[in-house]
């Protein structure tokens, strides 16, 4: 075992744990991270096991550059137990339910009065103009006031904070520099809402944040109440990663976009699973062992990490035929199970760290991927290769299009 193996994550990236996995012919991988003794798990069983608070918490296990840029300080993601419980109920209430309409509403129309302009542009960048779009509407819905004019400002900030949490160097600090920004306006927010200096709709997600009690029965300090609201608009924003992969995967394998701008309902929510399951985002997740625990025959001790590779998963051949060709109709007819899919994570949202904007992704992502699929549009010269060495990955250029119109 190599002494540590932080250079090869940072040197092999997405490859580092399936490639391990190979070279060993096992699916468990033990590794050091950052000086720690580190367990990687992979497989639906495995799943199981990781969702299960006995055997992984993820209170002080996340990295303090992921915290700090990512996810922010006092987090939902960094909460176990009852008080995890007690503030995920927050998030499920906001975007597991019928409140998610109007978020898709205001993005679709967001998107069409964008084709306009694009159109009238020599060239745009996908991944930026998705950003962009997402950014207004999320905010609007969310019932943060923001202008037309401080959109684009706002959109690079949020996808800084998720560009910016893997690496060392101008990215990074980039991310925090960003996050300090944002926390700081929606924390006086937060605060003018309290005092009734400044009045939200009712029921929108400021006023839900501003109102939620913990489960030790305090309001949350403002400036984690804007942690919280980030955590609700800087993902929604990120789905302009997977609108990249989608400009990617239509122009790779064009034979897709008839079928996806018909607007079958069906084929949009399998090729946006597909692009979920194919394309790099979320490498891995991390909590930590509460006591010494026990998997696959192996001996994990008390205060080690255990890491869940979600992209290996996603590429493993037991769960996926071919799993490196890009194929929606794998998931047309199919029911998917709580442990296979994993690219939000696994389990039940309600009750484990699972992603609860999974129905907010996959709804968004599938109402503008037939947008997509229905633009006419030029594809300029331009890098498309996708680094599996860059967390998180991306087309390098962005995806640029020539727009031209809508079908
Ligand atoms: C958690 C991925 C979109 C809100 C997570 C987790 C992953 C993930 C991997 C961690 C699960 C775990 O720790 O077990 C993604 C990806 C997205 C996305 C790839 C696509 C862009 C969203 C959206 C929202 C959202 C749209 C909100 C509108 C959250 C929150 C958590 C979370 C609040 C923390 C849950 C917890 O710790 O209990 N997401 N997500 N995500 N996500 Fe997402």
């Amino acid at each position: 075992m190599p002494l540590d193996d932080s250079l090869s994550l940072l040197t092999k990236g997405y490859g580092w744990l399936p490639d391990r996995r190979r070279a060993l012919g096992g699916r468990t991988v033990r590794a050091r991270l950052a000086g720690m003794r580190a367990v990687a798990l992979e497989g639906p069983d495995a799943v199981r096991f990781f969702y299960d608070e006995d055997h992984v918490r993820r209170s002080g296990a996340l990295p303090e550059p992921v915290v700090g840029t990512l996810f922010g300080k006092g987090a939902v993601h960094t909460l176990d137990g009852h008080p995890h419980r007690v503030r995920k109920s927050m998030f499920v209430a906001l975007l597991m339910g019928d409140g998610i309409g109007p978020l898709v509403e205001r993005t679709t129309a967001a998107w069409d009065d964008a084709v306009t302009a694009w159109s009238q542009r020599r060239s745009i960048v996908l991944f930026e103009e998705a950003a962009e779009v997402l950014a207004g509407s999320v905010t609007r819905w969310a019932g943060i006031p923001v202008t037309d004019d401080e959109v684009p400002g706002l959109a690079r900030d949020l996808l800084a904070m998720v560009d910016g949490f893997a690496t060392g160097g101008p990215r990074h600090f980039r991310a925090r520099r960003a996050r300090g920004r944002r926390e700081a306006w929606l924390a006086d927010l937060v605060s003018a809402v309290r005092e009734g200096r400044t009045t939200v709709p009712e029921g929108s997600a400021v006023n839900v944040v501003a109102r939620h009690r913990d489960s030790d029965g305090e309001l949350l300090d403002p400036r984690v109440a804007a942690v919280e609201l980030i955590n609700i608009i800087r993902p929604t924003v990120a789905i302009s990663w997977f609108l990249a992969f989608s400009g990617h995967a239509l122009i790779r394998w064009p034979e897709h976009r008839e079928r996806l701008a018909s607007g079958d309902p069906a084929f949009a929510l399998a090729f946006a699973h597909e692009v979920r399951r194919f394309y790099p985002f979320a490498p891995f997740l991390g909590g930590k062992a509460p006591r010494e625990i026990e998997w696959d025959g192996q001996r994990i001790p008390q205060g080690a990490m255990v890491l869940i590779d979600l992209y290996g998963q996603n590429h493993d051949p037991d769960l996926w035929d071919d799993p490196y060709v890009f194929r929606p109709e794998r998931f047309l007819g199919t029911d998917i199970g709580a442990f296979e899919l994993i690219p939000q994570g696994g389990g039940d949202p309600r009750a484990g760290h699972r992603c609860p904007g999974e129905d907010v992704t996959v709804t968004v992502l599938s109402a503008l991927a037939v947008r997509l699929a229905r633009l006419r549009f030029d594809v300029p010269e331009q890098d498309l290769s996708i680094s599996l060495r860059r967390i998180p990955a991306k087309p390098a250029s962005g995806v640029v299009l020539a727009v031209h119109g809508s079908d």
